[in-house]
């Protein structure tokens, strides 16, 4: 029963996830320039470009999961990788056949996986699906909200909202009972749902929190090991005192007027990096497994790559 009520629930958080992305429209460059979160945007895509950058290599095979429109393809065409296959559970964002036999050197996941933290199972099943074809030593990158700070702000305000002109959070309570401050203090490590809206790139949608201690673990079970994590202002220090990092935002703000607005830049400070590397096959793939049962009976429509279109593209 539990079961078949957490995958009713992730199919409907699904299908908001499929119509809200379904609607977004392609926008060209010179529109795109005219963004009010034009310094986000060029921030956000010079992380995934530094990042993309120092785990790729010449010859890779590249999965990029929930991939959206294709957006960072040109990012990894620049590494020299072999072949590109982009998957999404929009359909408005790509077509194609994927190639079941393939292995992946890395697989990426950007912006997205946060839609995936419904419950342990959706975890699990995005676990399995992203480790099922990645090589051993392969990396599993991606950038996600950081849980840390989202929570820390949440207990420093009265009541469930906040945000800034251009991005708002706002908690859902799963117990309408609880208090505002009952629930802060009592925040599930599954399923801590709010509704993230950001100008001219999200309307309300809701998302869930990433406990990443839980994460961590549950990736263990899954051959995964964590080599890198730190937030978007971290990174952003750190890469901006190397030549090649400030460089690279040069060329990229080069359009760009003034400084990054304070409060694009506290939004880009909702965000992190992680890199996992997949040292071991997942022992959760062992047949003997005790814990076989509970992967078995997971929602298999969600994030299955068997059942969302795709890009592949041969370099
Ligand atoms: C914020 S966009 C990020 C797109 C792209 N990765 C980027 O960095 O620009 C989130 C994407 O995740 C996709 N997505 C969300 N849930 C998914 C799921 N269960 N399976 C596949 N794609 C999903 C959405 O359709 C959307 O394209």
């Amino acid at each position: 029963m539990m079961n078949n009520l957490n995958s009713q629930n992730s199919t409907k958080h699904s299908q908001q996830i499929q119509n809200h992305y379904d609607q977004k429209k392609q926008i060209n460059d010179n529109k795109r320039k005219e963004s009010p979160i034009i310094w986000m945007k060029t921030i956000n895509n010079w992380v995934k470009s530094i990042l993309i950058k120092k785990y790729t290599n010449p010859k890779d095979s590249v999965l990029d999961f929930c991939c959206g429109k294709g957006g960072d393809l040109k990012k990894w065409k620049y590494g020299l990788i072999s072949n590109f296959v982009g998957a999404d559970i929009s359909k408005a964002s790509i077509h194609d056949a994927i190639d079941r036999n393939i292995f992946f050197d890395i697989v990426s996941c950007q912006f997205s996986l946060h839609y995936s933290f419904q419950s342990e199972s959706t975890v699990r099943k995005m676990l399995e699906n992203v480790t099922c074809r990645l090589s051993k030593g392969g990396f599993f990158v991606g950038t996600v909200p950081n849980a840390n700070w989202i929570v820390k702000k949440l207990r420093s305000i009265d009541g469930l909202n906040f945000g800034n002109d251009i991005f708002s959070i706002k908690f859902i309570k799963s117990n309408e009972k609880m208090t505002d401050e009952e629930f802060k203090q009592n925040i599930p490590t599954f399923g801590a749902e709010y509704e993230f809206s950001l100008l001219d790139a999200i309307k309300p949608l809701s998302e869930f929190l990433i406990h990443f201690p839980s994460f961590e673990k549950i990736a263990s079970e899954y051959g995964l090991k964590i080599v890198e994590k730190r937030t978007f202002h971290q990174f952003f220090y750190d890469q901006i005192e190397k030549p090649e990092g400030l460089e690279l935002l040069q060329k990229m703000s080069s359009n760009l007027k003034g400084e990054i607005p304070l409060d694009q830049w506290e939004a880009i400070g909702i965000y992190m990096i992680f890199v996992f590397e997949k040292v071991t096959e997942p022992s959760l793939f062992n047949k003997n497994n005790s814990q076989e049962n509970e992967v078995e009976s997971l929602t298999h429509e969600y994030i299955d790559l068997s059942q969302i279109p795709h890009i592949k593209k041969n370099f």
